[in-house]
């Protein structure tokens, strides 16, 4: 193709014409911008912090205390880069289902048996109601237990943040559907602010201190992985739920290969 058939960006170089492939190289730059922007804050503090340090060793450390304190910066630095970078490859990259009979109800009661205590510790009560005839889903056990958690830990999270006194609670549901199976995450903390409602679920989204804005990506990427959906609603005075439908079959041609590649594009969309 030579370049007159191809627009130029301005920068010397052309664009593609397939629109999905402009649509995707726009998506990716959207995609690496939000990256890099997590990326500055943790980078910049590391950065200052070492220079302070360097100023302070050569006139022989003379606060060694806050030297100290540095270095914690220092460390809380690399462990969100590292969060960040953690997330993102689990967002970006990830990898193909490995696909067995997933016992959603022995999986939903293992995470709370997990987690109980620590949401205690918080002074969050966690119940868990699953029908006794649950059907088994065909998915990655991995893959489902981090759907499931991600949006456990939002739901302490909001609930941590909440300075209501209210009896702070989560309560799971899941019951059969017609062809799949139905999951019921809800907390009662805030509601959703409508910036919230309309960025949930997008990559880098975060209304926290410290937050990736990952968690809820990763869960729209791996709920459609499984073919399934997550939707969100929030109101008031019932706080926030999440619903994740997933289908207990991949129909009767599928084999565990055909599940989407996960490499096949990223559509964080989940609606
Ligand atoms: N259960 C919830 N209640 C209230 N807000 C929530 C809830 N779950 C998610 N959110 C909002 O969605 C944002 C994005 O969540 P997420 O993608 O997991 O990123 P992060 O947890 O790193 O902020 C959160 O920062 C929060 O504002
Ligand atoms: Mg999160």
């Amino acid at each position: 193709m030579d370049s007159d058939e191809r627009s130029e960006n301005g920068f010397g170089f052309a664009l593609p014409d397939d629109p999905r492939q402009r649509d995707r190289l726009a998506e990716l730059g959207s995609i690496a911008g939000g990256l890099v922007h997590e990326l500055k804050n943790p980078l910049g503090a590391i950065a200052l912090n070492v220079e302070l340090l360097l100023d302070a060793y050569a006139k022989g450390d003379p606060q060694p205390e806050r030297s100290k304190a540095r270095l914690q910066r220092i460390q809380a630095g690399t462990n969100h880069l590292q969060d960040i970078v953690q997330s993102f490859l689990s967002f970006a990259r990830p990898g193909r289902p490995d696909v067995d009979k997933v016992d959603i109800s022995q999986l939903l009661h293992h995470i709370v048996d997990e987690q109980r205590d620590l949401l205690n510790a918080d002074r969050i009560s966690i119940a868990i109601r699953v029908a006794p005839d649950l059907a088994a889903v065909p998915g990655d056990s991995g893959q489902l237990r981090s759907i499931f958690l991600n949006i456990i830990l939002n739901a302490r999270d909001a609930l941590r943040d909440d300075p209501r006194p209210i009896d702070r609670q989560i309560i799971i549901a899941a019951r059969n559907r017609r062809h799949g199976i139905r999951v019921v995450i809800a907390n009662n903390g805030p509601a959703l602010n409508s910036t919230a409602a309309a960025h949930l679920f997008d990559p880098f989204f975060s209304a926290k201190d410290g937050g990736t804005g990952l968690g809820l990506a990763i869960v729209a990427r791996l709920v459609e992985l499984h073919r399934g959906r997550v939707t969100a609603s929030s109101n008031p005075d019932q706080g926030v739920s999440f619903t994740i439908e997933l289908p207990t079959t991949l129909g009767p041609a599928q084999h565990r290969t055909e599940l989407p590649a996960p490499d096949a594009g990223i559509h964080p969309d989940a609606s």
